[in-house]
C-alpha cells in the first residue's frame, strides 16, 4: 500500500473511531405509504413502497442529552409530511408506518404497540427464595456483598441508582439467552423458549433503562462507571453461565430481589416526598399503557413489577436445573410480566 493510501485508511479509521464513540451521528429515517394492516395492540402497520423521505433521527453513541431520541421520535411523525429528501429503494427496506388504535401516529421506534403492556402489579413484591444448599448460600453472599457498596454509594439518590442499576441488570439475560442459543446450534436442538424469554427479560431492563434516562442525565463521572461495571460484570456473568447456569440464575434472581426492595424504597420516599412525584414519560405511558396522567410513582410501581418477574423467572430456572432437568425440558414463560 502506498504511503498515500495508507494515510487515507488512516484518516478514514480514526473518523470512524471519533463518530462512533463520541458524536451524534445522524441518519435518514423513512415514511412512506401503500397498503396497511392491524397488528395485535390495535395498531396499525402500513406497509410503504418506496423510501420516500423523512424524519431526522439521532443516533446516541456518546450524547450528553438524555433526551434527544425521544424528541426526534416524537417528532417524526410530523417531519414524515415534510419529504425533505429521497432515499433509495434499491434495498427493499422500507420501514413500516404505524399507527396507535386511535389513529394517531406511533411514535417510537425503539419499541413498537405490540410489544407494550400492562403489568401485573398484584405479583408478591416480598417472596424470597430461602437459601438452604451451599449453592444458594454462595449466591445470597455474593448479591449481598454486591449490595453494600451500591448502597453507600448511592445512598437515596434512587433516580440515579436505578438508571446504573438497570445498565447492569440487562446483562443477564442477553448472555444467558446468547448462550442458549448457541447450546441450541451446537446440540441440534431446542431451547424450550428459554432463549427469547430471557431476550425478552433484557429487553425489558433495557426499556427501564430507557426510561430513567427521560428523567436523568448521566454524568461523565457515572458513563465512565458504566463502561468499567460493563466490561467487569459482562465477563463475569458469561463464565458464570457457562460454568453453572442454574448458580448464574439463583444469582440473577436474589439480584432481582435485591432491585424490588430498591424500587420498594423508591416508592417509600417518594410518598413521603423526598423525591418529586413528576409526571411520567411519555416513553413509559406508551410501553406500560399507563393512563396520560400518570406519575413517577406509577413508573415506578410497574418497574417493581417487572422485577418482580424477573425474580420468579430466574429462581425458577435455577430450580428446575437444581432438580436434574435442563431448562428446555420446562415451557419457558414467554411474554411473563
Ligand atoms: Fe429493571
Ligand atoms: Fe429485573
Amino acid at each position: 500500500m502506498s504511503r498515500r493510501a495508507a494515510m487515507h485508511v488512516s484518516r478514514l479509521l480514526i473518523e470512524q473511531a471519533r463518530n462512533k464513540a463520541f458524536s451524534t451521528a445522524i441518519f435518514k429515517d423513512v415514511g412512506i405509504s401503500n397498503s396497511a394492516s392491524h397488528v395485535p395492540g390495535g395498531a396499525t402497520f402500513h406497509n410503504h413502497g418506496i423510501f420516500r423521505a423523512a424524519s431526522t433521527v439521532r443516533v446516541r453513541h456518546w450524547s450528553g442529552v438524555a433526551s434527544d431520541v425521544a424528541k426526534d421520535e416524537k417528532a417524526a411523525p410530523d417531519e414524515d409530511q415534510g419529504g425533505r429528501a429521497v432515499v433509495s429503494s434499491y434495498w427493499g427496506v422500507a420501514p413500516p408506518k404505524i399507527s396507535k388504535a386511535d389513529g394517531s401516529p406511533w411514535r417510537w421506534n425503539c419499541f413498537r404497540p405490540w410489544e407494550t403492556y400492562t403489568a401485573d402489579t398484584t405479583i408478591d413484591v416480598k417472596k424470597h427464595h430461602e437459601a438452604n444448599t451451599f449453592m444458594d448460600k454462595f449466591a445470597y453472599m455474593t448479591v449481598q456483598a454486591l449490595k453494600y457498596p451500591t448502597y453507600l454509594f448511592f445512598q437515596r439518590r434512587h433516580m440515579c441508582h436505578a438508571m446504573l442499576l438497570e445498565t447492569v441488570a440487562a446483562v443477564p439475560g442477553m448472555v444467558g439467552g446468547m448462550l442458549l442459543h448457541c447450546k441450541s446450534l451446537r446440540r441440534f436442538e431446542q431451547s424450550g423458549g428459554w432463549i427469547k424469554a430471557l431476550l425478552e427479560e433484557a429487553e425489558n431492563e433495557r426499556m427501564h433503562l430507557m426510561t430513567f434516562l427521560e428523567l436523568s442525565k448521566p454524568t461523565w463521572f457515572e458513563r465512565a462507571l458504566v463502561f468499567a461495571v460493563q466490561g467487569a460484570f459482562f465477563n463475569a456473568y458469561f463464565v458464570a453461565y457457562v460454568l453453572s447456569p442454574k448458580l448464574a440464575h439463583r444469582i440473577v434472581g436474589y439480584l432481582e430481589e435485591e432491585a424490588v426492595n430498591s424500587y420498594t424504597e423508591f416508592l417509600i420516599d417518594l410518598e413521603k416526598g423526598l423525591v418529586e412525584n413528576q409526571p411520567a414519560p411519555a416513553i413509559a405511558i406508551d410501553y406500560w399503557r399507563l393512563p396520560p396522567n400518570s406519575t413517577l410513582k406509577d413508573v415506578v410501581t410497574v418497574i417493581r413489577a417487572d422485577e418482580a418477574h424477573h425474580r420468579d423467572l430466574n429462581h425458577f430456572a435455577s430450580d428446575i436445573q437444581c432438580q436434574g432437568h435442563e431448562l428446555k425440558e420446562y415451557p419457558a414463560p414467554l411474554g411473563y410480566h
